[in-house]
């Protein structure tokens, strides 16, 4: 990330980018999450400032970023979208990398929760949690949005179902399962817009996935 050396393709745009998967919390001590480790995001951040854009990353992932990028913690969705909605109308383009909880505990507890020898069981009551993407696409005015649809099947059908439901200008679509997508270094998408034909990036590392992401960005704006 230090010796990254980029033209400053980006020079003056300003990215609000999403990594990482949200926690919900339980109890003080547990929490619903995810399997996504915030390196596409944060690789996304890296990049992008590499190439010159004024960056706000929101992450959930502790991983290193360029001392450029500006970085703010966030656990939850309910914070998360607090935080993208703060910067989302100064911003030029959002991209959710962000695995983002869908449901939250309705109810969490201010305690540790304690097993009981006569409960054998436990019910966690949840509450479906706003769609950020979907909201920054039905709302967006300037802004280039940009999400991310991770599927284990029906990759192509189901990633252009989210490109149109929620009003994204460019979604990158993976599998996932198999030793595919969460948690590696490489990755292998699918980008998809309006209208257009997918088009396939080969399996490349998360750095040049990020790289050929932030191009089709430029191109898009023209
Ligand atoms: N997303 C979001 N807010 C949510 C859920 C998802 O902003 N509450 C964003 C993700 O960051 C990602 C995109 O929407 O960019 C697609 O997420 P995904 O979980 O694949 O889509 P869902 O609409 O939640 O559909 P599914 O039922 O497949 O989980
Ligand atoms: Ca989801």
């Amino acid at each position: 990330v230090q010796t990254y050396q980029a033209e400053q393709t980006l020079a003056g745009k300003r990215f609000v980018i999403t990594a990482g998967g949200t926690k919900e919390r339980i109890d003080p001590v547990r929490y619903i999450g995810n399997d996504s480790s915030g390196k596409m995001g944060t690789a996304l951040a890296n990049v992008a400032s590499a190439l010159g854009a004024e960056v706000e990353l929101i992450t959930t992932a502790n991983l290193p970023t360029l001392p450029e990028v500006h970085v703010t913690d966030v656990q939850s969705v309910a914070d998360m979208q607090q935080a993208v909605m703060a910067h989302f109308q100064a911003s030029d383009v959002v991209i959710m990398a962000a695995a983002v909880a869908d449901y939250h505990v309705l109810a969490p507890s201010d305690h540790k929760l304690k097993k009981t020898s006569e409960q054998s069981g436990l019910t966690l009551q949840l509450e479906q949690n706003p769609d950020i993407l979907k909201t920054l696409g039905e709302t967006k005015t300037h802004q280039l949005v940009v999400g991310f649809a991770a599927e284990t099947d029906d990759l192509l059908q189901h990633a252009q179902t989210k490109l149109a439901k929620k009003h994204a200008d460019l979604l990158i679509a993976n599998f996932v399962g198999g030793g595919l997508g969460f948690n590696q270094d490489t990755n292998a998408v699918w980008l998809m817009q309006p209208n257009t034909e997918p088009i396939q990036v080969p399996e490349a590392s998360k750095l040049e996935i990020a790289e050929t992401i932030l191009n089709t960005i430029q191109q898009i704006r023209g």
